[in-house]
């Protein structure tokens, strides 16, 4: 959970910034985002990153290997009802199903995902057999489930009756207009689970999972199954992952871009802000959508960017575990 002498210490330093020089209040200045450095360390977008990134911070301490601990830091928030945007309880498209996408990349490089599935709780776990089991990267929709099946996940029902109410009351007036920050109001996340991590020797992995956007249409696959798009890792270099609206994201191919921004030099932190920048300047839909990206570097340093404001993210580093307010362009 939020640390509270953390939250304390952040609402102070935030009131301190109010008095400094509009230049230095800059939301593009990278300057001033501290650098820490420590290993391991697990990131993950939005407030359920917190219960994420304690079980896969449990998990390496256990003995874990990197995959295992991004792959059941993600399942947390796969198998709880009460989030709106991941597994067990999403919200559906607009026919009222519901339909997942996830993806998973592992140190060596190797990268498995699932899209448009249904009736299955854990899509990353059936995405790291993708990735295991199959010279494959991706299954779809019924061939996804049949995969899933043959290989021993049972099908349930993701249809909860919350997210079942909340179609119900879509569908009186059917308007379609996916909605910023919907995240941060109680039981209507919008939005993915992005989570990276890298254990004490420097080995990188990231899991990526979510419903998708709320009463999408029929058919509709966003950018967390897509390599590169919502979740791209080079043990070489680092890591980053995407929320928000997938399309904008898939145009820029927002995480792979991250990474070689950081290849070529950037700190996490000016990555982050360069990929958003690229959707203000490529796409006009940027200014009421909201994007977020998050990104590690092999040696623990980390970064954040959106481009809205409302964005946060769960850091786990040195023995924390933090929600912290991400930077935005707007
Ligand atoms: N970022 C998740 C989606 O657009 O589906």
């Amino acid at each position: 959970m939020l640390n509270r002498r953390k939250f304390i210490e952040r609402s102070a330093a935030a009131g301190m910034l109010s008095l400094l020089p509009s230049v230095l209040k800059s939301n593009t200045l990278s300057g001033k985002v501290p650098v820490k450095k420590q290993l391991p360390v697990i990131i993950s977008t939005w407030k359920h990153g917190i219960p994420a990134n304690a079980e896969a911070m449990k998990t390496l301490q256990s003995g874990g290997k990197v995959l295992d601990a991004v792959e059941k830091g993600v399942m947390v928030v796969e198998a709880d009802p009460e989030n709106h945007s991941v597994g067990i309880g999403g919200l559906p498209d607009r026919d009222g199903h519901v339909t997942l996408d996830a993806s998973i990349m592992a140190p060596d490089g190797n990268a498995g995902s699932v899209c448009f599935l249904e009736n299955i709780v854990h899509p990353v776990s059936v995405a790291r057999l993708v990735m295991e089991k199959t010279p494959h990267v991706i299954l779809a929709g019924e061939g996804a489930l049949q995969f899933a099946v043959e290989s021993g996940f049972k099908e349930q029902n993701l249809l909860t009756p919350g997210a079942e109410k909340a179609w119900k009351e879509w569908l009186e007036k059917s308007h379609y207009d996916p909605v910023t920050n919907w995240e941060n109001e109680p039981n209507k996340y919008h939005d993915t689970i992005g989570l990276l991590a890298v254990n004490e020797n420097g080995e990188l992995a990231g899991a990526c999972t979510t419903s998708g956007l709320a009463f999408k249409l029929h058919g509709r696959v966003g950018d967390s199954p897509i390599i590169g798009a919502g979740l791209f890792v080079d043990n070489e270099v680092g890591g980053a992952t995407a929320t928000g609206m997938g399309e904008l994201v898939m145009k820029t191919l927002g995480s792979f871009l991250v990474v070689e921004l950081m290849r070529n030099g950037r700190t996490p932190q000016q990555a982050c802000e360069e990929a958003v920048m690229r959707i203000v300047k490529k796409d006009p839909e940027n200014k009421r959508r909201q994007v977020g990206y998050i990104a590690v570097s092999k040696n623990g340093e980390t970064g954040a960017f959106s481009l809205q404001p409302g964005f946060n993210y769960a850091l786990h580093q040195g023995g924390e575990n933090i929600l912290i307010d991400s930077k935005s362009h707007y």
